[in-house]
């Protein structure tokens, strides 16, 4: 048997695309609740205000609000070990700015974390999942302002002492690395600059990017610290969505093109948050993309006190890396490239790739060499749902059985993983297109793209598949 025993087996979630009740409990609305609905070949739209006519999914999303004890019991049922889900900051902080936080947004997360305990499992939460109180965007630029690290670590100082014995497991922000490219400008950061309208093709601003991941470096960092004064038994990780690119020949500019790409994309962010500085290739970028990093006395020490226990990252595709222009390219929700030949994609165009799992997991723990965890992976299909309210998916267990293989092979290569949590175990809103038709779960949510429909629950073949997986600790598959 490969998979060690305690492996933390579960599913992940985000507030922002299942918990609704978006302005419910006293919350405030964050970045997520201004993104309007799209499709894979229509971007959503970013408003200032709601507009008249337009639909914002993120506000019902999957109503866990509403129905978290029917989900929980769902997760229970499955067997899961770990349940990986956000918390809304501004369910806490509705502006992000208030002296006191909202208790009745803290009693919720109370109840769903007692809840949880009663169902065997143990939260694994991101402290700010693609969103951030809505205000700190108008008011500061999100995190284009350093103003933001206090208000982060304020947030944390509250959450961390409310939950401490409640919450073990802990995830700075998620997929940080997103802040490296134009997409992760308002996506990652809450930065909206002027002329912006689409989270597809958003005014960037390079400098402001790279200033603002430094301030969430240096807020992760701090918040690593005082966890560990609160809890010294917390373990708090990064997260970060990880890509790997093939060069698409053995073309040495191929090569050399795909490693500079690896290195911005995948490592800029990890290196930083788990050795503790950022890697000898940053300055280089730095200084060919013109942006100056605003260092404050006492940062660079900092983020070496606060480096973070174990690495999490999402994997759900690879692709390739080409110097020749008139090579097809793929589509992803944050990369490009081009494709791959020995692949097949999903209905998006992601390239399904379990043996870059085991690929992956080897190169990170070569590099790292602390604990690893795969908090997001799994295949976003169209379901449909059929007579006596059966989906009958066979291609979602076909896609995480081989990546379950993968991991298997991973830890007999000797990789230190501890957990896996596939991405929306109970259906919910993408964050690319704010689809609800794009669905991840082994639970099937009846709501459409529109929010109509009952938001009944319904398992899937899935659901009885992975239950089984769980029970035998991931040997029958
Ligand atoms: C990751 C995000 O990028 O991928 C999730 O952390 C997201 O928030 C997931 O939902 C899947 O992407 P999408 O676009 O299919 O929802």
């Amino acid at each position: 048997m490969s998979f060690p025993k305690g492996f933390l087996w579960g599913g992940a979630t985000a507030a922002n695309q299942y918990e609704g009740g978006w302005n419910e409990g006293g919350k405030g609305p964050s970045t997520a609740d201004m993104l309007t609905n799209g499709t894979h070949t229509t971007p959503r739209k970013i408003t200032r205000t709601w507009e008249d006519g337009l639909y914002y999914p993120n506000h019902t999303a999957s109503d866990f609000y509403h129905h978290y004890k029917e989900d929980i019991a769902l997760m229970g049922e499955m067997g899961f070990k770990v349940f990986r889900m956000s918390i809304a900051w501004s369910r806490i902080f509705p502006k992000g700015v208030e002296e006191e936080p909202n208790e009745e947004g803290l009693r919720f997360y109370d109840e769903v974390f007692d809840e949880l305990h009663k169902q065997g499992m143990e939260p694994l939460v991101t402290i700010s999942h693609y969103e951030s109180p809505f205000y700190l965007t108008e008011k500061y630029n999100g995190w284009a302002s350093r103003e933001l690290v206090d208000l982060y670590v304020k947030y944390c100082n509250v959450i961390f002492n409310r939950y401490k014995d409640k919450v073990k497991y802990w995830l700075t922000f998620n997929e940080i690395n997103c802040g490296t490219m134009p997409l992760g400008g308002y996506l990652g950061l809450g930065i909206l600059n002027e002329g912006t309208t689409d989270f597809m093709n958003q005014k960037d601003d390079p400098q402001l990017r790279f200033q603002g991941l430094h301030h969430q470096f240096i807020a992760s960092a701090k918040a690593v610290k005082l966890g560990h004064e609160i809890n010294p038994d917390f373990k708090i990780g990064c997260m970060i969505a990880f890509m790997t690119s093939y060069p698409y020949s053995c073309n040495p500019k191929d090569v050399l093109k795909c490693q500079k790409e690896m290195q911005m994309g995948n490592y800029y962010c990890g290196d930083v948050q788990v050795r503790g500085e950022y890697p000898y290739f940053a300055k280089q970028y730095w200084k060919e993309n013109n942006i100056q990093i605003q260092m404050e006395e006492g940062d660079e020490a900092l983020l070496k006190e606060g480096t973070v226990d174990f690495y999490s990252f999402s994997y759900y595709m690879t692709n390739c890396v080409s110097t020749d222009p008139d090579l097809e390219g793929i589509g992803g929700n944050l990369i490009g490239g081009v494709k791959n030949p020995y692949l097949k994609a999903s209905d998006w165009g992601w390239q399904i790739d379990p043996d870059g799992l085991r690929y992956t997991l080897n190169e990170l723990y070569a590099r790292y060499q602390v604990p690893l965890m795969v908090v997001e992976n799994g295949l976003g299909a169209f379901d449909k749902l059929e007579e006596g309210n059966k989906v009958h998916d066979s291609y979602r267990i076909d896609y995480l059985r081989e990546h379950i293989k993968c991991m298997e092979e991973a830890i007999e290569d000797g990789v230190d993983l501890i957990g896996y949590t596939p991405w929306g175990c109970i259906d919910l809103v993408s964050a690319s297109t704010g689809e609800m038709g794009k669905r991840y779960g082994f639970v099937y949510v009846d709501s459409d793209d529109y929010g109509n429909g009952s938001f009944n629950r319904y398992k899937k073949d899935s659901f009885t598949w992975y239950k089984k997986v769980i029970a035998s600790n991931g040997e029958d598959l």
